[in-house]
């Protein structure tokens, strides 16, 4: 049934490319070769080889575009240590112990240090085999990261398993889940360090649980191969991590809106019948996501007719009305000579097979199903070529990978015999598995990019290792409507953007169960914060669509969705530094603030890119709570009040119609008018809203493209930047673009925020004074004829908050 193939090329080694220094310390007892690799100032691979030839292996975590920038080193021996030397770090490494202790270049300060460091245990008669590593665990250092585990935000004194599982009902501390995300931070007094630890086996991170002392890590087979990395700030070593295992492309912008999903949206009329009540209650919405029912038998790449006469059709005409179809894909495929794609993975030998030859045959929603071996080039590329009628005829916009941990019923995975390719280097289940999930998404990815060249792929996968942000979002699973899942969900995203993936979202409202009015406004007024905002649900428990609460909850919602939609060139920008960078858009507030020690236990607090902060609602009737306000000036989000109290904790009240979201005073945040679906305005009037604060300068972003496509790599993009300089009777903007500022909006204003009613305002542009200068009940609206290169606003007296 497929056409073309493509010619994938083997999986590249990991820091093949780049100038990185490698160093070998062999010992002849022991037969193991510690290798250490510079890769940056900050940046240091360690690995540990047995036997007599340092056979590396593929990285699956380490971006094949990852092209490390080499560090200008110096290097001396002291008495039984070789010391190596960058401009961030000494690295003494003890050569016949083969320990590698990390310091800070500057202070001379341990970072992290071996207590008995490497250790391994092979028997040799059954293949078996373990490598762990063992360092020193200091009085003042926490821990943040690992991908997607249900528990508080700091894991200091915690064991966590690599693993990936769908844990059915999970529960606050179920471990493991369905990401295996072996990366760490650790924070001690303003000081951070990263940590990755590159193997694909099931692994552990042991922060302190069995000996406070230590901290340690090791896994059940594959390479003692680690990365440590070094940087000033945490949230600079989360985009370092995320260089190294590959920044994500930027999404299109509709799928930073709002999605709609159920298990299962059918038939057709259902999902006709669902779009239209979104349009007449005037609730946006960009996305309706298909789950199993779309399907004939569940059989992935079949359309079940009966209830989709008309697939193309149905997908044509929801894109009429703004609405891009979503399908969910499993990796099962059904054990049927009737259909294609059985027979041709059969006839092309790309199902998993066991150690004795025989298929690997095993139960999931279709019924006994084969598993394409993943970790093939091969299967993937032929995996990718099977959506070509959905994506290309069709027509539809993203794709949803399920159960790829992998699952098989009941609640198990392969059995551990199972082989795969492993790009290369053939292996057990024992290794595959951690990374089968996400080889899945690479080959879904593909199928976007091959058959829909010029429009941005979609996708969703349950299932990652570190790295999954080159190809896909992710939530955090079948999670349950009740306040423990609101605050498991908002800690899980956090911890996934501190683990490189901010495209991330929980089933907003609960999977399971069904959630009273309040917790569903509260978890869809925090969802609007996260990086995707996807409300599903398992269908049984009765509809969960934003008007299915009474009128004052649909009101509060509504008004949810519609503030996401009003921040979307601020979300979009956001997510552009992140594709650039790395940065991260939510910031844990331990990550962020980490000079001060109080925030390490804390976990509700987020920053929502540069300029908000969010602190969502866990607990239920809370009239009001005492929550953490950051050193600065910050606003009231909504009513723009002043925070008079700030590095401390303050009373807020919190009716349900309001989440405490706060602003940066200096910051520019560039707003749009609500849209019923991204698009539906093709040039949305841009407001540009200040905060003003009495001193100091405050940068922001805005950047803009058409929001889909790849016009943006080839120039058709606006990068502008704005620069706030405060005074107590005056602000100043400047304004600096790279590309037509005027090209993605129609037309601009300027509105002021956080000036007294007293005040009356002046403004001149680069030096002409503007005459329509306008109050609009709390705020100055300044219009503004293409772009400025400086506003300079000044008031008649002091204003009163500045007092
Ligand atoms: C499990 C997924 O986690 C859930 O989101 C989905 O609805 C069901 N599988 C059915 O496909």
């Amino acid at each position: 049934m497929c056409a073309a193939f493509h010619n994938t090329e083997k999986r590249k080694l990991p820091l093949v490319r780049g100038p990185v220094i490698r160093r070998e310390y062999g010992n002849v007892i022991s037969k193991i070769t510690l290798s250490v690799w510079i890769a940056e100032e900050g940046l240091v691979r360690v690995a540990y080889f047995p036997g007599a030839v340092a056979e590396d292996e593929p990285s699956y975590a380490v971006s094949p575009e990852y092209v490390a920038p080499g560090a200008e080193i110096r290097e001396y021996d002291e008495p039984g240590i070789h010391v190596i030397e960058t401009r961030l770090l000494r690295i003494r490494v003890r050569t016949e112990e083969q320990k590698v202790d990390f310091y800070d270049i500057v202070t001379d300060e341990p970072l992290l240090t071996d207590e008995s460091g490497f250790g391994r245990e092979s028997k040799d008669w059954t293949g078996d085999c373990r490598v762990w590593i063992r360092k020193h665990l200091q009085d003042t250092e926490h821990f943040f990261g690992l991908g997607d585990k249900p528990c508080a935000l700091n894991l200091r004194g915690k064991y966590f398993s690599m693993w990936g599982a769908d844990h059915y009902d999970f529960h606050e501390e179920s471990d493991p889940l369905y990401k295996s995300i072996p990366f760490f931070l650790s924070l001690r007094e303003g000081r951070a360090y990263g940590l990755l630890f590159d193997n694909t086996c099931r692994s552990y991170f042991d922060f302190g649980a069995t000996d406070e002392t230590v901290l340690s890590f090791g896994s059940f087979g594959g390479l003692m191969n680690y990365y440590f990395i070094y940087d000033r700030r945490p949230l600079d070593i989360v985009a370092a991590y995320t260089r190294l295992t590959g920044t994500p492309e930027l999404p299109p912008l509709w799928a930073l809106g709002y999605h709609q999903s159920k298990w299962s949206y059918y038939p057709d009329k259902a999902v006709f019948n669902l779009v239209e009540r979104f349009r007449d209650l005037g609730i946006p919405c960009d996305a309706v996501h298909l789950d199993q029912h779309y399907m004939r038998n569940k059989e992935g790449f079949t359309w079940d007719l009966q209830n989709f006469p008309h697939p193309a059709g149905m997908v044509g005409t929801l894109k009429e009305q703004g609405i891009k179809t979503v399908l969910i894909v499993n990796p099962g495929v059904r054990i049927n000579p009737e259909h294609p794609v059985w027979r041709e993975g059969m006839e092309r030998n790309y199902f998993c097979r066991r150690s004795e030859g025989n298929l690997l045959s095993e139960e999931v929603w279709p019924g006994l199903c084969n598993f394409p071996d993943f970790t093939s080039p091969a299967v993937r590329d032929w995996w990718a070529e099977l959506y070509r009628k959905d994506i290309e005829e069709i027509g539809v916009c993203g794709l949803w990978n399920d159960m790829n941990e992998p699952v098989v019923f009941p609640d198990r995975t392969f059995p551990m015999d199972t082989r795969h390719e492993y790009d290369g280097m053939p292996c057990s289940h024992e290794k595959a598995h951690n990374i089968y999930g996400q080889c899945m998404a690479e080959a879904s990815r593909e199928a976007m990019k091959r058959h829909a060249p010029g429009r941005r792929p979609f996708l969703l996968s349950r299932s990652g290792f570190a790295g999954l942000q080159r190809f896909s979002a992710t939530w955090t699973g079948d999670n349950r409507s009740n306040w423990e899942h609101l605050k498991l969900a908002n800690f899980q995203c956090q911890r996934l953007a501190a683990s490189g993936i901010s495209f991330a979202g929980s089933d907003a409202g609960g999977f399971l169960g069904h959630p009273t009015p309040e917790l569903f406004c509260r978890w869809m007024q925090m969802a609007a914060f996260h990086g995707l905002f996807r409300n599903h649900s398992s269908g049984e428990f009765g509809g969960q669509e934003p008007w299915m609460f009474g009128l004052e909850a649909a009101g509060y919602v509504k008004a949810a969705i519609e503030g996401r939609y009003r921040l979307l060139p601020y979300i979009y920008t956001q997510f552009h530094r992140y594709a650039e960078t790395g940065m991260p858009v939510l910031r844990s507030l331990a990550l962020q603030c980490f000079e001060n020690m109080d925030t390490y236990w804390r976990g509700a607090e987020f920053f929502f890119g540069d300029h908000l902060y969010v602190i969502p609602i866990h607990e239920p009737q809370e009239g009001g709570r005492f929550l953490y306000i950051p050193e600065g000036v910050w606003y009231s989000y909504h009513d723009d009040s002043l925070m008079r109290e700030t590095g401390r904790d303050v009373w807020v009240k919190c009716p349900l119609d309001f989440l405490p979201v706060y602003v940066r005073g200096g910051a520019v945040v560039p707003r749009w008018p609500v849209q019923q679906y991204v698009g539906e305005i093709p040039r949305p009037p841009l407001s540009l809203d200040v905060w003003w604060a009495p001193s100091g300068e405050v940068e922001s972003r805005l950047y803009e493209d058409a929001g889909d496509g790849y016009g943006y790599r080839h120039g058709e993009c606006a990068e502008h930047e704005f620069l706030f300089r405060g005074g107590p009777s005056s602000l100043e903007l400047s304004w600096t673009c790279r590309g037509d500022p005027c090209a993605f909006h129609e037309s601009a204003e300027v509105v002021l925020h956080g000036l007294s009613d007293a005040v009356s305002v002046a403004a001149a542009m680069d030096g002409i004074p503007c005459g329509s200068v306008r109050r609009d009940g709390r705020v100055w609206r300044i219009p503004v004829e293409g772009k400025f290169d400086r506003l300079s606003v000044t008031w008649d007296r002091e204003n009163l908050f500045s007092a």
